[in-house]
């Protein structure tokens, strides 16, 4: 197996300074002993992540600490707004890029998801792209034609180049199975990630589809994740909830190391 199990915790908006600061130190602690043999990723609010960075100084390079997403201009009169490059200067090793609830909620266009790529890609940072079906899309079934349309168009915005200099990662998150408590079955994840990965070998070369790791996001937990983490095309998770608390978190980075052999 030439890709390595990655498991990345998306704390969304939770936790302040002191929480997010232990939180990661407990994650780091209790998951070195995998590192060896997988990735393990933290990824806090933005306010946070200079502390959490300098919280995480010993971390090793299988630990990375994770941007939630950010503006596709790098510096300029835009008020509010995070670029990649300040991600990646806060200490970020990599960072999400088209959540569902960024899509969703704060109404980012695919243009506006697809600059935010090529800027993350030009920061240097590892992106974890996101992908998923809305529940109204897979009772149509048009699963598979969406995956092909969010993926399509970002693999072309991959520069080969940057193929190999960054990690790209794609995180298949249904919409209906996020904070929902539904996830989706074994069968239903190993069925959209072979897609993605024959999508990938289209596109680009089957050896580089053999490279990508492709995980899987929406209510994981310890109960359900040995199942999901043992499908052939399934390379870890993006977790939410389950990675609110430290022992939650660290029993699925103990399951994926156990599968990781599979
Ligand atoms: P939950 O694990 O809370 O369903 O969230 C998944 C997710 O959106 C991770 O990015």
């Amino acid at each position: 197996m030439t890709r390595k199990f990655h498991v990345i915790g998306n704390w969304k908006l939770h936790h302040f300074m002191e929480d997010s600061r232990k939180l990661a130190r407990a994650v780091l602690d209790g998951s070195r002993q995998y590192l060896d043999s997988m990735v393990v990723g933290v990824s806090p609010v933005h306010t946070t992540l200079w502390a959490v960075h300098g919280e995480l100084s010993d971390r090793p390079e299988n630990f990375w600490l994770v941007g939630q997403n950010a503006y596709h201009e790098n510096e300029g009169a835009f008020t509010g707004a995070v670029s990649y490059r300040h991600l990646k200067d806060a200490g970020c090793d990599g960072a999400i890029v088209g959540h569902s609830e960024r899509r969703r909620i704060f109404r980012e266009s695919d243009d506006e998801i697809m600059a935010q790529l090529e800027s993350a890609i030009r920061a240097q940072l590892h992106v974890i792209y996101c992908i998923g079906e809305t529940g109204e899309e897979r009772e149509a079934g048009k699963t598979l034609d969406v995956i092909e349309r969010q993926l399509g168009e970002a693999l072309r915005h991959v520069p080969p180049s940057g193929r190999q200099a960054i990690k790209f990662i794609v995180a298949y998150e249904p919409v209906w199975a996020i904070g929902t408590g539904v996830n989706a079955t074994p069968e239903q994840a190993q069925e959209v990630h072979a897609a993605i990965r024959e999508i990938i070998a289209g596109r680009w070369t089957s050896e580089e589809a053999d490279r990508v790791p492709i995980l899987y996001g929406g209510s994981l937990k310890p109960s359900n994740a040995r199942e999901i983490f043992s499908m052939p095309d399934v390379d870890g998770g993006l977790v939410g909830g389950a990675s609110l608390k430290a022992d939650t978190f660290l029993d699925l980075v103990r399951i994926a190391s156990e599968v990781a052999g599979k």
